[in-house]
């Protein structure tokens, strides 16, 4: 879908369906409101005046004949509250207008500028909320595809200055894009996203987008002593790959930051195998790894000063013949020593050396993100992402910049006594801590090692998947945290 900003009034512009947001319990009586009310000969009036339209968040009226104006419909949102409107209410509007006109067959539509909220991030929400919520994960359907005759999205604002609008269209549609690239690699079944064809695609990615591109294959981790990810690799039949995407500023800068994301392709548990029931959503653990490549993608195109290394440690969790059992000792690449007490809990085992090499690479600061844990959907639902910390400055930019994206994190401790959990008999760590804390004992493990640099940790598990559709996202993966990762080395 193109998206262009058009600086004539509302009536002036030509489109199937012009999209005004209403806030709640506001009246047509003066302004914009006002105007569209008379234009559309009372209709907003009657709308408001039976009740039939508030303006609470998530109302919605399409009305046909929208009067004096050249858009031949008109779509009402609900607003919410205008004190509590902020930038994620925007993205969320357009994504609903963009999802409801499609299933009504528009094939254009202008999106009217209601707020005061700075333009140029406005206009960078409307696009990437429109066009994350044209996103279907319908690539193996035969028939009955989404139809999508909705082509264009017109940023309707008479007063604002056109360049800023045009830059936040710009950056909107180069970090959603990437979302949808990161939402459709996620989406792949296990049987076409092996560790290999992950690889591929990140190198495609890399070309693509002029990213230097490595991958590590079994051999070279054998020499960098890579024990956590090869035991956990062993019981699959398909070869584990460490893929490494680097962005290198012009100007060199000091600080190097990696992102680090997980990259299960399917996830059985190994040999302490999962209950079948629900097993095959495991074939979004790769979905922290399919981020981290996706966040490259844009972070290529929008060409921040700070040097940005993508690494994904990529390989499937299978109880194979060689599978690794329960009770095997491990030795990482910084030369601890692991007891893998559960298979199930491998992807701590592969971060442990993905980040070591991080550190190995000249990183100043580390980002992991991954589907590490159930116990984060029990402690945070599927609303918040979990992040963790060594360092707390390095936690709050991170936070910082999840706000400015509108994805919401929340903060769990990692006190030092957490460690008790995972202190082993026979070796210098535990992969497990038990029933209590799970989240936060997965965490302290990789924090292992990490040893001093300024690490976070994000816990995705909860929030990668969206499990009902939604007015403005369609049911599967969200591509949570690629505008986070994003924004966070562009500031
Ligand atoms: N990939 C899972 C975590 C997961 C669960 C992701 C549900 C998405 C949805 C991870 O590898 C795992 O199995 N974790 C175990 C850890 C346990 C054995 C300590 C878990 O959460 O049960
Ligand atoms: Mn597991
Ligand atoms: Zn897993």
């Amino acid at each position: 879908m193109e998206v262009k900003a058009d600086s004539r009034k509302f009536h002036e512009i030509e489109c199937d369906a012009l999209v005004v947001a209403v806030f709640e319990g506001e009246k047509p009586d003066e302004g914009t409101l006002a105007e569209i009310d008379r234009r559309a000969g009372g209709v907003l009036r009657s709308l408001i005046e039976t009740g039939e339209f508030t303006g609470k968040a998530g109302d919605l009226a399409y009305v046909h004949q929208a009067g004096e104006m050249k858009a031949r419909r008109m779509l009402l949102l609900g607003a919410g509250k205008e004190s509590e409107f902020e930038t994620g209410n925007v993205r969320k509007l357009a994504g609903t207008a963009a999802r409801t006109l499609r299933g009504k067959k528009a094939r254009s539509f202008a999106f009217l500028r209601r707020s005061q909220l700075a333009i140029g991030e406005s206009a960078q929400a409307a696009t990437e909320g429109a066009l994350l919520a044209l996103f279907d994960p319908d690539k193996y359907h035969t028939s009955d595809k989404t139809e999508n005759p909705l082509g264009l999205m017109i940023l309707a604002a008479a007063d604002g200055d056109q360049r800023e609008i045009q830059r936040g269209i710009d950056r909107g549609r180069i970090i959603a894009e990437a979302t949808n690239f990161g939402r459709e690699v996620i989406n792949e079944p296990a049987n076409v996203l092996t560790p290999t064809e992950m690889a591929r695609r990140a190198e495609e990615m890399a070309k693509e987008y002029g990213l230097a591109f490595e991958v590590l294959e079994e051999d070279r981790m054998k020499e960098l002593g890579m024990g956590a990810l090869l035991g956990v690799a062993q019981g699959s039949a398909e070869p584990a790959k460490l893929i490494v995407m680097t962005y290198q500023p012009k100007e060199a800068s000091p600080e190097c930051v990696a992102i680090v994301g997980k990259g299960i392709t399917f996830d059985t548990g190994g040999i302490s195998i999962k209950p079948s029931e629900g097993m095959e959503q495991m074939k979004y653990d790769m979905a922290g790894g399919a981020t981290t490549i996706a966040a490259m993608r844009a972070i290529a195109q929008l060409k921040p000063s700070v040097k940005v290394i993508g690494i994904v440690p990529a390989t499937e969790n299978m109880p194979g013949g060689r599978a690794q059992r329960p009770g095997d000792v491990v030795r990482a690449m910084t030369g601890k020593t692991i007891e893998v007490i559960n298979t199930d809990a491998e992807g701590r085992l592969i971060l442990a050396d993905a980040v070591a090499y991080a550190r190995k690479l000249g990183a100043t600061q580390i980002v992991d993100l991954a589907t590490l844990t159930g116990a984060v959907s029990i402690a945070l639902g599927d609303l918040y992402v979990a992040i963790l910390g060594n360092d707390q400055p390095w936690i709050d930019r991170v936070m910082t910049a999840a706000k400015k994206s509108g994805e919401r994190f929340w903060q769990l401790p990692l006190d030092k006594e957490y460690r008790e959990q995972i202190k082993s008999e026979i070796a210098d760590i535990k992969n497990i801590g038990g029933r209590k804390a799970g989240t936060i004992t997965g965490a302290y493990f990789i924090r292992e090692f990490v040893e001093d640099t300024p690490w976070v940790h994000l816990d995705i598990a909860g929030t990668a998947w969206n499990e009902s559709s939604k007015p403005h996202l369609a049911v599967g993966p969200t591509g949570i945290c690629v505008r986070t990762l994003v924004n966070l080395v562009c500031d």
